[in-house]
């Protein structure tokens, strides 16, 4: 069947996304609604009739950057005032009204569960009004939209399995801005997926803020449930014909696996409190998901952990090590690290930097606290650690992470992996850029290859972070 042809309005949307993976696959969601209603999308902001910007509210200077670039879309709103700008995602969620009495030049605020009204939004401010919407939502999971795939390297893609945080961590503002937790139908899941892979796509990435809490049994709240129930589900302990009317995230795992051998599936973000062996044994099963964990673990300190409202102590997260090691030995492994936490000593510090050093991370994402109205630790804790120690800690920890990246991306020297073609290396025009299964970059001459290919690379040096090698035949 041919779908019908979109009637174009003769308008551009300019839309431009911060913050994380979400977020850009949200923005994905947004095109996908705007073409609907016959908008283009464009590159150029100074062409745009719309322009849109997704924002991220995790830290301080997540913020400050965005507020940094609306200042660049003022001067053009001058030159054209029927330009209409809107901000979307957490900052909008955040602020909301308030965003319109501190930013003339915004127009539309919506929120993350609000995108279905966007061409309502934009048709009020056409009217002469200011528009906002941060309504969230207990079942949007914009589970029927097909995603208009922005920047894509028609290789690799994001397929969004959830919305929404349950966890509460103290420092963390995602539960406030994106509203509970629900997971989206996963035959939707598997036909977006499937979709992909026919038209020439060989990764998909699955996203959730916490993808191990996945569970679907036909729609419904979490809340619904008797707490022992979910558990039960989620662990897979229930009798076998009532945990068959339950989907967990290691089951739809299998579900994506199972599409194709060759289509790669990835996933982000793993939970240690929650993450089960059961998502290890799928892993171990098939030879195409992605043998790479980002399992964050923001202190090493017990102490710390539990006044951040992790859920698992320094104990727990290496057992959650261990058990991947025995079930994915040499998969890769990553995390999340926040420095000067509420009331952090020298030692809570040392027993992170130690935790590093015993986990041996390929990556980490490391920040400073930074204090987000709101939440639990906003309320309850002193933001007591100075800018100097937060800074003097971070680059302990960047430093210690910089000599854990160099040995293991050096113990790729000599290997051979299996490679997936993505584009042409960051560096030359005459080398190609992959990924292994433990997500290390991959670079190689370009050969006849493609963009979707596999290719054996023979690893024969590397940089800091980048192994560099020759193809070898299968
Ligand atoms: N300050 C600093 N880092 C934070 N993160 C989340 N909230 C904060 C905050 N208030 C970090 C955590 C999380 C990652 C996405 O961002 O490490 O895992
Ligand atoms: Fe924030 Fe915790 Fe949810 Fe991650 S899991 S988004 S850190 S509340």
């Amino acid at each position: 069947m041919v779908a019908p042809a979109i009637e174009l309005n003769g308008k551009k949307l300019f839309l431009e996304s911060y913050g994380c993976q979400m977020n850009f696959s949200d923005s994905e969601i947004v095109a996908s609604i705007l073409t609907g209603t016959g908008f283009e999308t464009t590159r150029d902001f100074g062409q745009a009739d719309v322009i849109f910007i997704n924002t991220c509210s995790i830290r301080d200077n997540a913020e400050q950057r965005v507020r940094a670039r609306l200042q660049d879309f003022k001067k053009l709103k001058k030159q054209n005032p029927g330009l209409i700008v809107g901000v979307l995602g957490c900052m909008a969620e955040r602020l909301k009204a308030k965003f319109l009495e501190e930013e003339h030049l915004v127009d539309i605020v919506a929120g993350p569960d609000s995108y279905r009204d966007l061409p309502n939004l934009i048709e009020r401010v056409e009217s002469g009004q200011k528009a906002l919407n941060v309504l969230l939502s207990r079942e949007e999971t914009y589970a029927d939209i097909s995603p208009v795939r922005l920047g894509s390297n028609g290789v690799t893609a994001f397929v969004s399995i959830m919305r929404g945080c349950d966890n509460m961590c103290a420092f963390c503002v995602v539960p406030f801005t994106r509203g509970r937790e629900r997971s989206r139908d996963p035959e939707s899941i598997v036909a977006e997926t499937r979709e992909l892979f026919n038209n020439g796509y060989r990764e998909v990435t699955l996203l959730g803020q916490n993808v191990d809490s996945y569970l679907w049994w036909g729609g419904g709240q979490k809340k619904e449930l008797e707490p022992e129930t979910v558990h039960a589900a989620l662990h897979h302990t229930l009798p076998a014909d009532e945990q068959a009317r339950y989907t967990t995230f290691a089951d739809l795992l299998e579900k994506v696996a199972q599409i194709h051998p060759d289509l790669r599936v990835r996933f982000s973000t793993s939970n240690p409190r929650d993450m089960t062996d059961a998502v290890l044994h799928v892993m171990a099963k098939y030879e195409n998901i992605c043998k790479y964990i980002h399992l964050p673990v923001q202190s090493g300190s017990t102490r710390m952990l539990e006044k951040m409202n992790r859920g698992y102590t320094r104990e727990q997260y290496i057992d959650r090590i261990e058990s991947i090691r025995r079930i994915l030995p040499g998969c890769g492994l990553s995390t999340d690290i926040i420095s000067g936490f509420c009331s952090e000593t020298e030692e809570d510090h040392q027993e992170t930097l130690s935790l590093m050093e015993w986990a041996g991370y390929h990556f980490s994402y490391m920040f400073k606290y930074s204090e987000r109205p709101g939440t639990a630790a906003a309320k309850q804790f002193a933001d007591d650690i100075s800018e100097e120690v937060k800074s003097r800690r971070l680059q302990e920890i960047v430093d210690l992470q910089q000599l854990l990246s160099a040995v293991r991306t050096k113990e790729g020297v000599g290997q051979t992996y299996r490679v997936l073609v993505e584009g042409p290396s960051k560096k030359s025009t005459e080398m190609l850029s992959g990924r292994n299964s433990q997500n290390t970059v991959v670079v190689f001459p370009k050969g006849d290859l493609k963009p979707g290919d596999y290719v054996n690379v023979k690893i024969d040096r590397c940089t800091a972070a980048t192994l560099i090698g020759t193809v070898v035949s299968a």
